[in-house]
């Protein structure tokens, strides 16, 4: 099968010229799609779909099915490279992911197993070519993993933390057992984007959910670094887009991290990024994974909103600034997925 190259996901990353900004969604298979419960029914649990590629393919299919998104991102979680590293990992319903023994010290650290992505994480690239196998070829495929301080963060927490008081602890006081989790991590993340670059990723998003957390001066010595190191690893082997949850403060060192798109959540204005960065990278983002929690109407119009404020710029890629909530009405993520799709080209017919 020749890949197409030329997809209006990937030509919006270039920054090219396009009719409409590409839309895809995070989270955009999940709990809030029926389709999605009966097969978790099925299989028995989150992380048995994660691991079985034909089930993986069919959850990341259902929402290009229903609501034909311009890309697909594979479903897999950011943690499953922390099990193949030799973490023990659950996911309890009501309770996200857990992480019975997490890495407190220097030996901890030193236990964990360096990874071979096309061994440990072999399912994951044949969930690609599954995926890939049920995809109309304008649809771009997406990878994805967490950027170390993120992966760190659950490492050493062991699951999600309002505080983050061990992962920061660890950082404050054994800054050389932090450095050795974090070259560890930046080794397992650029390794498993460049393995699924191979195995038919046609970009891949680097996600930091927690690194927003900290200040500019501990994100610009403690995890930017090694964010960029996963980046490296890549290399030219995808289009990487580079995502920093809460990370307006450090927009300018995410920008200088070097990636070709970056995503930004909706506390930023993303004409004002596109402004100042649009020379560098493309943007995705940016609507406020809560105004899907409203009506239909209310998503229409902060879509066009956003649509109108980028005015047909090149190098947008439309998306949510977070993930989808569990409680979303399917209705809504339509709503957002037509509007856009909607769009007049740039210039043309625009009503404001
Ligand atoms: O559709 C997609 O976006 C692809 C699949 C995907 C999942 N997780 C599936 C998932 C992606 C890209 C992720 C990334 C991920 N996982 C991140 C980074 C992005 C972000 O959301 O900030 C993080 C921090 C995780 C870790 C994680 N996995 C958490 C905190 C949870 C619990 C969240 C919750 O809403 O309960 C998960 C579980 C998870 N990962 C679910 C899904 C669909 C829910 C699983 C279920 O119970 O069915």
């Amino acid at each position: 099968m020749t890949r197409n190259d030329d997809t209006l996901m990937l030509r919006a990353l270039r920054r090219e010229p396009v009719d409409r900004p590409p839309v895809w969604l995070m989270r955009q298979a999940g709990r809030y799609l029926p389709e999605y419960q009966a097969v978790r029914k099925q299989a028995g649990g989150f992380l048995a779909m994660c691991h079985d590629p034909e089930l993986a393919a069919e959850v990341t299919l259902q929402p290009i099915r229903r609501f034909g998104m311009d890309a697909a991102i594979l479903f897999s979680d950011i943690l499953l490279p922390l099990a193949s590293m030799g973490m023990e990992l659950e996911f309890q319903d009501g309770r996200g992911p857990v992480l019975p023994k997490p890495l407190r010290s220097g030996a901890d650290v030193d236990a964990l197993r360096e990874i071979d992505p096309s061994v440990d994480l072999a399912y994951v690239g044949q969930a690609l070519h599954a995926t890939r196998a049920g995809l109309d070829d304008e649809v771009t495929l997406l990878g994805f993993c967490g950027a170390p301080f993120t992966l760190a963060s659950y490492a050493v927490e062991g699951g999600t933390s309002k505080s983050h008081a061990h992962v920061r602890q660890l950082m404050y006081r054994e800054p050389n057992v932090f450095e050795r989790l974090m070259a560890g991590l930046a080794e397992t993340s650029g390794r498993h984007l460049a393995y699924q670059a191979s195995q038919g990723a046609q970009a891949v998003v680097l996600f930091d959910t927690w690194a927003g957390t900290l200040t500019r001066e501990d994100y610009v010595r403690h995890a930017l670094p090694w964010s960029r190191r996963a980046l490296e690893i890549v290399g030219d082997a995808a289009p990487r887009i580079h995502f920093v949850l809460n990370g307006g403060h450090v927009l300018d060192d995410v920008v200088a991290a070097g990636s070709e798109g970056v995503a930004v959540d909706w506390r930023v204005d993303i004409a004002d990024c596109i402004a100042r960065y649009g020379d560098r990278v493309a943007f995705q983002g940016n609507l406020d994974p809560s105004i899907l929690l409203g009506p239909p109407e209310l998503v229409v119009e902060r879509t066009r909103a956003i649509l109108d404020a980028v005015g047909g710029r090149p190098g947008h890629v439309m998306g949510l600034g977070h993930g989808v909530h569990k409680e979303t009405d399917p209705a809504c993520v339509a709503a957002f997925v037509d509007t856009v799709k909607a769009a007049a080209p740039a210039g043309v017919g625009r009503s404001t």
